[in-house]
């Protein structure tokens, strides 16, 4: 967005200028404090506000957290359970109690005193018949993990509001088991399977959790101590599930997908870090104090505009901010006045002009009009004829403010609108992502920074939090569905690899969200290869390392446990390449999803020239079919041909043609770097090309086979250099 320059604005719009300023240094004054002054406030993405805190002087008793960097991005725990008597447990695999490791935090909320953190998924499966009947592991023939919860006189309980307790199976009873003595009952639930009652139930559906396959059911008390195991009766297709899974997971976060039923410990598998668990605290583990009572020893909730609430877990209490205050009620000045005239939803009717005061706001009627009784509509004083008369000059000065002031709003509103359309609340739970402002992106979006311009957009480049960065600016792409966007995204931030391009975040406070990048210096394959102003003359073991480091990229991809990630486009111009050369795969999933033009809406526009045929004619978008774009990179590598799609005379089909002749295809290598005595390597990446372009999907290796025996090519090279 560009902005008019103030000499052209005229002069009575000064005036309203100078109000923005101001109203801009308000917006800056409300990021609140969280942490305890000096102290750390994030561990990777996770905002750590103070009770909590990383460091001697920085937490309260029992809120210590670790935040361990050796981990990218950071990871944040609760540290030991010496100071807050915290114990987390299970049986493993042969029926043996265990230790588990510290708690790891995926969120915390000091407005709802929550914190969300990794649990484990319980599960018990069988090697065969005889083993469903044997309990505790008994001679490896059922192997199952229950999971311990104990929260000892800590600060903690588990949420009995934001956690529900799930099993998944054919035929599966999980069971939450309290340990308060027996005086809160233990809760389950129960699927029936549907190859049973075949006849009489509905068959199983993804994302239905209503008791075939997957049931749920709402705790109803808070716990401290718990166990979480499944119980299941004998089973005839054991074989084909052999296994059960009972998870006490955040409400609404797991859909049940069918596949989860079958194979061995598919459901764990998937999510090897646990699922989130929602956990109450307490800031203190005393009631409130009565009114008039002066607070008990160490009292918590120190902010002026603070109070005190019972928590879910008696005794104890949390600590709040009173009402139209906002931020961190457990620091001096945390508690912030809310600005309602700065809300999307103006809080004043009726014609009332929203003033702001602390502790709650005002809404005067505008100039010229009264209130007609308390709090009720404004009206006109006088005609708004008579008023332009009366008005003159103030009246239009007036007036042009009044209008400013609506703009301004309008403005403001819009930007909230986009937030929120573009799945800003989504994202911010995730908290793996940066959320930039049109302000902070602002100075970075001008002409001498932009480098680069294509259909999807525009890319600038600049520096943000002292990191250079792109920024990808899509012309017209908006996003339909925010949720898949959303998704997409935190899928993205959580792709971290050395050949991959990071995404440090997005600003979506407009109609098609931006995204910022890792900035990479030297451009792209593309432009190396074929461009004539940026051409660098690379030798043949510049280019194996180039092939050998794009296809650990894809092959990380195409590994992670938890989403299939396909890249769908890949092609010289999406590998990009550092200082040294070193190539980083850029422009997967939501690039694309942004760009996702009128015509092609429903179907992934890849490149053609790239673009794998069957995939064309079946409409199936698999790994394979990024392997087959890799296979024409492969070639532009040895060629320093441009891949150019024909039906009849492409590069790739005269390429395939004349290797199928011959059983060589040397005419096809670049006359640069086809010195004798690499012909043999050569031919071999020739060979690579050519299974990678098979059509017959099947004979295609995997990215991770083509990744190794690249990187096999690449040792023999090095071996015989020491030789010769
Ligand atoms: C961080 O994690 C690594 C890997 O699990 C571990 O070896 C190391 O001890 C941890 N560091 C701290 C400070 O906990
Ligand atoms: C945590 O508590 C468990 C059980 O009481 C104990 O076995 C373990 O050693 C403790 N861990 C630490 C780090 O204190
Ligand atoms: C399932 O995997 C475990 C190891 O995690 C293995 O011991 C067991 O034999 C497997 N079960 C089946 C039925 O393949
Ligand atoms: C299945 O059970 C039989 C009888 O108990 C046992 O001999 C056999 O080893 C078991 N098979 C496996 C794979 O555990
Ligand atoms: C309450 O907390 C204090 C200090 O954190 C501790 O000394 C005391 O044992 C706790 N009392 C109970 C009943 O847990
Ligand atoms: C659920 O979705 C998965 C993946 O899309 C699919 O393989 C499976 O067949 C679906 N289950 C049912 C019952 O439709
Ligand atoms: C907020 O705190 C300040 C300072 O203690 C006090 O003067 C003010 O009255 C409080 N506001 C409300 C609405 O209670
Ligand atoms: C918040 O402000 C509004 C408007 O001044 C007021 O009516 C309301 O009582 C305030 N709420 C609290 C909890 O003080």
């Amino acid at each position: 967005m560009t902005t008019p320059s103030s000499q052209s604005l005229p002069q009575m719009l000064l005036l309203p200028a100078i109000l923005l300023v101001i109203f801009a240094a308000v917006a800056e004054q409300q990021q609140h404090p969280v942490p305890r002054p000096g102290c750390r406030d994030k561990c990777g993405d996770i905002t750590i506000p103070f009770p909590f805190g990383i460091g001697n002087g920085c937490y309260r008793d029992g809120f210590e957290v670790i935040c361990n960097d050796s981990f990218i991005p950071p990871r944040a725990f609760l540290a030991d359970n010496r100071t807050i008597n915290l114990e987390r447990s299970f049986y493993d695999d042969r029926g043996y109690y265990q230790s588990s490791p510290p708690l790891e935090l995926l969120s915390i909320s000091v407005a709802t005193s929550k914190v969300r953190a990794y649990a484990a998924v319980s599960y018990r499966c069988s090697l065969n018949m005889t083993g469903r009947t044997v309990s505790k592991g008994g001679e490896g023939k059922t192997f199952f993990m229950s999971q311990h919860i104990n929260f000892g006189n800590s600060a903690f309980a588990v949420s009995a509001a934001r956690n529900v307790l799930i099993g998944v199976g054919q035929i599966v009873e999980p069971v939450l088991v309290y340990g308060n003595g027996g005086s809160v009952p233990n809760l389950y639930c129960r699927t029936i399977s549907e190859r049973r009652y075949m006849q009489r139930y509905n068959p199983v559906k993804n994302g239905s959790c209503e008791g075939r396959g997957c049931c749920e059911t709402t705790l109803l008390h808070p716990g401290k101590s718990l166990t979480v195991s499944v119980t299941e009766e004998d089973d005839e297709w054991w074989e084909l599930y052999p296994c059960s899974y009972a998870m006490l997971v955040e409400k609404s976060w797991y859909s049940f997908f069918t596949p989860d039923m079958s194979g061995n410990k598919t459901l764990h598998q998937r999510f090897l870090r646990g699922v989130p668990l929602v956990l109450d605290f307490a800031a203190g583990n005393v009631s409130c104090p009565a009114e008039g009572q002066p607070p008990p020893p160490d009292y918590a909730c120190i902010s002026q505009n603070s109070s005190c609430a019972d928590a879910t877990v008696t005794p104890g209490y949390v600590c709040r901010c009173s009402g139209n205050y906002t931020g961190n009620p457990h620091i001096a000045h945390g508690c912030q006045d809310i600005d309602e005239c700065k809300l999307p939803e103006n809080p004043c009717s009726n014609g009332g002009i929203c003033k702001n005061r602390p502790g709650g706001y005002d809404c005067p009627c505008k100039f010229g009009m009264k209130a007609d009784g308390q709090g009720g509509t404004c009206t006109h004083v006088f005609p708004p004829a008579a008023m332009a008369t009366v008005g003159g000059i103030g009246g239009i000065l007036l007036m042009a403010i009044i209008t400013f002031l609506i703009i301004l709003h309008k403005e403001k509103k819009k930007t909230k609108e986009f937030y929120k359309k573009n799945g800003g609340p989504i994202l911010e739970q995730a908290n793996t992502i940066k959320l930039f402002t049109k302000g902070e992106l602002k100075p970075i979006l001008k002409n001498s920074n932009l480098i680069g311009k294509g259909c999807f957009g525009e890319v600038y480049k600049g520096l943000l939090d002292n990191e250079q960065v792109a920024i990808k600016k899509p012309i017209n792409g908006s996003v339909q569905e925010n949720d898949q966007f959303a998704n997409e995204v935190i899928i993205q931030s959580q792709v971290i690899h050395k050949n991959i391009v990071r995404l440090i975040g997005c600003c979506l406070e407009v109609d098609a969200p931006m995204l910022v990048y890792e900035f990479i210096s030297q451009g792209s394959l593309h432009d190396i290869l074929h461009d004539n102003s940026k051409k660098v003359a690379l030798n043949l073991d510049a280019r194996l390392s180039i092939a050998a480091q794009s296809a650990d990229g894809l092959a990380y991809m195409h590994s992670q446990a938890n989403t299939r990630i396909l890249h769908g486009d890949v092609k010289p111009a999406n590998i990009l390449l550092d200082d040294n050369f070193a190539p980083k795969i850029s422009d997967f999933g939501i690039s694309r999803l942004l760009a996702k033009d009128k015509e092609h809406t429903g179907s992934v526009i890849g490149d053609m020239n790239y673009m794998d045929p069957v995939y064309l004619q079946e409409g199936l978008l698999t790994e394979k079919s990024d392997v087959y774009s890799f296979g024409v990179v492969i070639l532009e590598l040895i060629s320093s041909r441009r891949a150019i799609h024909s039906e009849t005379n492409g590069v790739v089909k005269s390429f395939l043609e004349a290797h199928k002749k011959q059983k060589k295809a040397t005419e096809f290598f670049d006359k640069e770097i086809a010195i004798p005595e690499d012909l043999e390597l050569l031919d071999s990446l020739a060979s690579m090309a050519v299974e990678c372009l098979s059509l017959d999907v099947d004979q295609r290796p995997t990215m991770m086979e083509v990744a190794e025996q690249l990187h096999k090519l690449s040792r023999s090279r090095k071996v015989q250099d020491v030789c010769h």
